[in-house]
């Protein structure tokens, strides 16, 4: 299971610097149909590109704006089926067709986004939103995210 791969990885070294980028290696190799998987951090109020897999990606997305800054605004995961119908959808790969982003805590404060992008419409479910919220449930508790925010 991931989250249980990613709590041992973490047991190691808790940085969130190799953390989130072995948790998007994880995630990028065991989910299918994905053309990026990775981390959004919380940097001088915007968001700022963290670890990641896929393509070259935009380095800072407002609060507010796109998919990612939504999640943060709503404080609330993002399951969008078809990103070209989400008002403001920021296209960084042309290939993605649907998206889910996952606000990651810290003291009760929204500090972070797991973006994972597929070029299929509709790639994710009620499933993945239950799974993917439990995977980042677990790199909130093993996570040191102290020099990150
Ligand atoms: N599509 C995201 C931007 C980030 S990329 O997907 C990696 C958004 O609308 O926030």
């Amino acid at each position: 299971m991931l989250a249980a791969q990613i709590k041992s990885l973490a047991e190691d070294e808790p940085n969130f610097i190799p953390v989130m980028s072995n948790a998007s290696a994880l995630l990028y190799e065991n989910m299918e149909d994905l053309n990026w998987a990775g981390f959004y951090l919380m940097n001088k109020g915007s968001l700022m590109l963290g670890p990641f897999q896929g393509k070259v990606a935009c380095i800072r997305i407002e609060v507010g704006k796109g998919v990612c800054g939504t999640a943060v605004a709503e404080d609330k995961t993002q399951l969008v089926k078809d990103v070209h119908q989400f008002p403001g959808h920021i296209a960084c790969d042309s290939a993605s067709n649907s998206e889910i982003v996952v606000p990651i805590h810290k003291d009760g404060k929204v500090v972070a986004v797991l973006d994972i992008d597929s070029p299929s419409l509709s790639r994710f479910d009620e499933e993945d939103r239950e799974g993917l919220e439990a995977f980042v449930r677990t790199l909130e508790e093993v996570m040191d995210l102290s020099s990150a925010c």
